[in-house]
């Protein structure tokens, strides 16, 4: 029997690589760019699956033009804001994405955002480097303290809850706001708020670690920044499409939010041009889940689902 064809656009890790062309008709872009919607729709006469990863948009109208031949879309990914499911579905194809692997590797991120927009990377990092570092003072570079604060967590989901588990190990105390509330055992003492806008109230640092949904784009508008307290800092490493970027640059603008902390943005690749005058948004180029671990972890994630759909069977991660 012929193996299927598989597309693969971008350059998953080697040993995704390798387990993927010793299973499958493997065809890789010459070039790692994000695949076009003319490539998609192209190559959909040619394979019988893909693993695309967020980069490549399954829009409605693209879904509308695909051939009938792929049968199965294994994201590289665990969001799936780039494909439009219901429009695959009916289309009758499978897809799949690849939760919980890149839970840890995504919360060190939010972490480190967290930290770094705290206290001044951007800045210190600049003056060490340049040259430049010629005074220093009590009163230099004072950041806000992590270690004890109020941390608010937006989607208590397996990232959210891995960053809270970090954030205890620095006495943080967490709130969270969630669809549901977990159960006790899932919370570990984080304390629940059934609406977004309490949960801002209390949050000294806000984390954004929820999908982007119809409901959720937009979310963090001018009114619910307000909404933070004094000199709270944001940090984004969900996806840009949470927050009203304009409405961000006028909170640190006024210096209501201390700082930002951002692996995300609306324009991806590229970001937000606007963010670049302000030390304190520290940023970074949505690289949540980029560790040698999780991009394996992912690859390999996929291709199990891949693996199940050709057996014959559900993958465990289908939508
Ligand atoms: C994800 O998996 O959704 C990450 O954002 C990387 O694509």
């Amino acid at each position: 029997m012929s193996r299927p064809v598989i597309w693969i656009p971008r350059r998953l890790s080697d040993a995704t690589l390798d387990r993927a062309r010793r299973d499958y008709e493997v065809i890789l872009k010459d070039e790692d760019t994000a695949g076009t919607a003319d490539e998609i729709i192209a190559l959909s006469a040619k394979v019988d699956g893909m693993i695309p990863c967020h980069s490549e948009h399954f829009s409605a109208d693209v879904v509308g033009r695909l051939d009938p031949r792929l049968k199965i879309v294994a994201n590289h990914s665990v969001g799936l804001d780039h494909c439009d499911i219901p429009a695959l579905k009916s289309k009758g194809i499978t897809v799949t994405n690849t939760p919980d692997v890149l839970t840890d590797a995504t919360a060190e991120l939010a972490m480190l955002l967290m930290l770094g927009a705290a206290r001044h990377a951007v800045a210190g990092d600049r003056v060490v480097r340049s040259g430049a570092w010629d005074f220093w003072s009590p009163a230099f570079m004072v950041g806000k303290q992590v270690t004890g604060s109020r941390l608010g967590i937006v989607g208590m989901g397996g990232v959210g809850r891995a960053l809270a588990r970090k954030a205890r190990g620095l006495d943080m105390e967490i709130h969270y706001h969630n669809r549901t509330r977990l159960a006790p055992e899932l919370e570990g003492g984080a304390t629940y708020h059934d609406s977004l806008d309490s949960l801002l109230e209390v949050s000294d640092f806000l984390s954004l670690n929820c999908p982007a949904t119809a409901e959720s784009t937009g979310m963090m508008n001018a009114e619910r920044l307000a909404k933070l307290p004094a000199g709270a800092v944001l940090v984004n490493a969900a996806r840009g499409s949470l927050v009203d970027e304009t409405a961000l640059v006028e909170a640190i603008e006024s210096g209501h939010l201390a700082a930002a902390g951002l692996d995300c943005f609306v324009t991806e690749p590229g970001g937000n041009p606007d963010f670049a005058r302000f030390d304190n948004i520290f940023m970074m180029p949505h690289v949540g889940s980029a560790t040698v671990k999780t991009r394996d972890a992912m690859g390999f994630r996929a291709l199990d689902n891949l693996d199940a759909f050709y057996r014959g069977e559900t993958p465990g991660d289908a939508q």
